[in-house]
């Protein structure tokens, strides 16, 4: 058998981007509403430093105003709640995302549920919680989806089309990824099934699976033969780790070069997953702007 196609997350997300685009100078143009993405960094992670420019400067590339709020790691919970209660109350805000982890004084379910939902672009108020366990197939997603999965089902949808009647094996529970992508799989019309850490015979499980989504957090930890022939792998790994010059190379979930002749589709770490994350944020951002002045949503799913 031939070896996987490669999902290019690159440049699925490039198009995505490109859409967020011309419709924000649209918003702009006919509305005069340039949308809002507000980001708070709380403390000086390195990683989520990254993370959080990335996100402000695509935004401002895209067309959109970027309000970067830096706050030092002791501030404490109520001074976050104050601000978040501000930017709820700003009229040129659309978009709300506090990078996570938070530093550990301060509460995150306190700080998610404090974000306006109608302003929660990265979908983990409880309440777009409840709103995506209840959507119907079919149904448009006119609230607000976790951006890492919303780019998943976006890759899936992309590349393999209709995923009716689909087994997709979900290896994860996370509220940030594992739990989302298996209701929006569900939402596809998939029959799911989500394994984790204690899964009795997770390889026989997983070889059950036209779509394996992997979101574990443990480098190299789905091996080739855990695959069913044919498949569509997405691995949502981004695992660091020290390489021979001293620098951090990226590495998935799945061992990548077991995975290749088996899968039918694979995304690659980096280059599959993590683009898509960043440009559904865009997306999610440009999504409230619209909403907030009463025009529907895009097609997502
Ligand atoms: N930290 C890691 N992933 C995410 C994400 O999707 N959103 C936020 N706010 N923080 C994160």
């Amino acid at each position: 058998m031939s070896d996987a196609k490669l999902i290019d997350g690159k440049a699925i997300a490039a198009g995505l981007r490109k859409r967020v685009g011309a419709g924000v100078g649209q918003l702009v143009a006919k509305r005069g509403v340039k949308p809002g993405l507000a980001t708070i960094l709380v403390g000086a992670d390195p990683a989520s430093q990254v993370y959080v420019r990335s996100k402000g400067k695509i935004a401002a590339e895209l067309g959109m105003t970027n309000f970067d709020h830096r706050l030092p790691a002791e501030t404490t919970e109520a001074d976050l709640l104050a601000l978040i209660a501000r930017l709820n109350g700003d009229a040129l805000v659309h978009g709300i995302l506090v990078q996570l982890p938070l530093p550990r004084h301060i509460d995150t379910a306190h700080v998610l549920l404090a974000v306006d939902p109608a302003k929660d672009v990265d979908g983990f108020h409880p309440f777009n919680v409840g709103r995506l366990g209840s959507s119907a197939p079919g149904a448009p997603l006119d609230f607000p989806v976790p951006c890492t999965p919303l780019g998943v089902s976006m890759l899936l949808h992309e590349t393999l089309g209709p995923i009716t009647g689909c087994h997709a094996v979900v290896i994860g529970r996370s509220n940030l990824v594992g739990r989302p992508v298996a209701q929006l799989l569900l939402r596809a019309d998939c029959t799911v099934t989500i394994a984790h850490s204690r899964t009795r015979d997770l390889p026989a499980l997983s070889r059950q699976a036209d779509i394996l989504v992997v979101a574990i957090g443990r480098r190299e930890f789905v091996r080739g033969d855990w695959i069913k022939p044919g498949a569509a792998v997405i691995d949502v790994g981004t695992n660091r780790i020290p390489d021979d010059n001293g620098k951090n190379r990226l590495v998935g979930d799945v061992a990548f070069a077991e995975a290749l002749p088996v899968a039918g589709h694979l995304t690659p770490v980096p280059g599959g997953v993590g683009p898509m994350t960043v440009a559904c944020l865009m997306f999610n951002t440009w999504q409230a702007a619209r909403r907030a002045v009463g025009l529907a949503v895009a097609a997502a799913d």
